[in-house]
């Protein structure tokens, strides 16, 4: 593995692409300059992870390895509209509050998410989202939430999981209480906001299920680049797709020339691109951890190299650092009821080989060309 000197490091971090948010480290800000996030700097990228509010306080070891291999981070949870906005009079920013803090005094840059899903509604919302008062309901989140953090955050994942072919709407578009209310129109409502409110983060729009060439996800593909070229052409102020990267080790249908042509295609309309949620669930593989932990660092690295050759990727966050917590563990749980090993640190916070595939994939990766 090639060394990283701290030279490429600052030169790397001088040509980050991201909104001029993440400044090179210097000697001062890095606990290290051998961790994921100076690997990527290298390149121009940047790496990061998500943290739940109840590991900021409860496990410091974890923290200080955050600290280690990140320069960014994002919320599993707490900038979430039901976290949020619990009810529709009441803003509680004390969680979203509590990480922006603790993210600060440790050096991190902070991505927002999310403002519009599906998921994490709460009940008030529900009730009350209707074609009459949707778009008010919706911008005054938006302006409320984004303007408490102004200035303040690297990304906004504006839109979250907005497509879903299978739902047999025009455009591909997910059957949603949002899309019941107000049509297609809230996307560009929610990105027009969030451009008004706080023009210095940058806006993406966040999906899944992109990433294997199986009928359903190449459908999938297809709508996100309609949708996006329907955005763009409607000049609705989008500047990045967020590719969540919620991988499957035992999935065989990885073609690296459809996920190259996939991202170049998005890159060709002048977006930037982020991973934003990248693990590599192992629930279908046998339960021995060497050859687990080989599958999942071989299908990660598989997965990254003609993502990250795109000049456009601005840099992978991973969905929790790890394996002591993931949500794959709920969601997908392995018959042998085994924890499942889909993160770069294993539960001992030692490095796997995952986190050497992440490592490679950004020291393979072609230069960030600066802006
Ligand atoms: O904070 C409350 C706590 O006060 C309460 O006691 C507890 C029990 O009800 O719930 C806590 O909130 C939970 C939150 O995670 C923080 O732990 C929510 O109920 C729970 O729904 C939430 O789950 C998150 C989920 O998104 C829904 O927001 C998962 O941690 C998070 O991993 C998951 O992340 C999503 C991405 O946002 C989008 N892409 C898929 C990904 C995985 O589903």
């Amino acid at each position: 593995m090639t060394s990283i000197t701290r030279r490429m490091v600052i030169a790397g971090g001088a040509a980050l692409l991201s909104h001029d948010v993440a400044a090179a480290p210097t000697a001062s800000t890095s606990a290290s300059f051998s961790g994921l996030h100076t690997y990527a700097l290298s390149k121009g990228m940047f790496f990061g992870t998500a943290v739940d509010n109840a590991l900021l306080h409860n496990d410091a070891a974890y923290m200080a390895k955050v600290s280690e291999e990140c320069g960014m981070v994002v919320a599993e949870a707490s900038f979430k509209w039901d976290q949020v906005h619990p009810t529709p009079d009441k803003f509680a920013f004390e969680q979203a509050d509590d990480l922006m803090t603790l993210a600060v005094r440790r050096h991190l840059r902070v991505r927002g998410h999310t403002l519009v899903w599906h998921e994490a509604m709460p009940d008030w919302l529900l009730k009350e989202l209707s074609p009459a008062e949707g778009e008010d309901i919706l911008t005054k989140h938006i302006r409320t939430v984004v303007q408490h953090f102004r200035n303040r955050l690297t990304h906004w994942d504006v839109v979250n999981e907005v497509i879903n072919p299978e739902d047999n709407n025009p455009g591909g578009l997910r059957t949603s209480p949002w899309l019941k209310a107000l049509g297609p129109r809230y996307i560009d409502i929610a990105f027009e906001t969030c451009a008004a409110t706080d023009p210095g983060a940058l806006r993406v729009l966040n999906e899944y299920g992109t990433d294997y060439a199986l009928p359903w996800e190449e459908k999938k593909r297809g709508a996100l680049l309609d949708l996006l070229a329907s955005l763009k052409a409607r000049n609705v102020p989008i500047q990045a797709v967020g590719l969540q990267a919620h991988l499957d080790a035992s999935q065989v249908a990885l073609d690296q020339k459809v996920l190259n042509n996939f991202v170049n295609s998005i890159a060709a309309m002048g977006l930037s691109i982020v991973v934003t949620e990248l693990d590599v669930r192992d629930n279908n593989l046998p339960a021995d951890i060497a050859s687990r932990d080989i599958a999942v660092a071989a299908h990660a690295r598989a997965w990254l190299d003609p993502v990250l050759a795109c000049p456009m990727v601005l840099g992978v966050l991973s969905w929790g650092l790890s394996d002591r917590r993931s949500w794959l563990n709920d969601m997908y749980k392995r018959a042998d009821s085994l924890p499942q090993r889909p993160l770069p640190l294993d539960a001992d916070l030692r490095r796997k080989k995952m986190w050497d595939a992440l490592a490679d994939a950004f020291v393979s990766a072609p230069p960030r060309t600066p802006a």
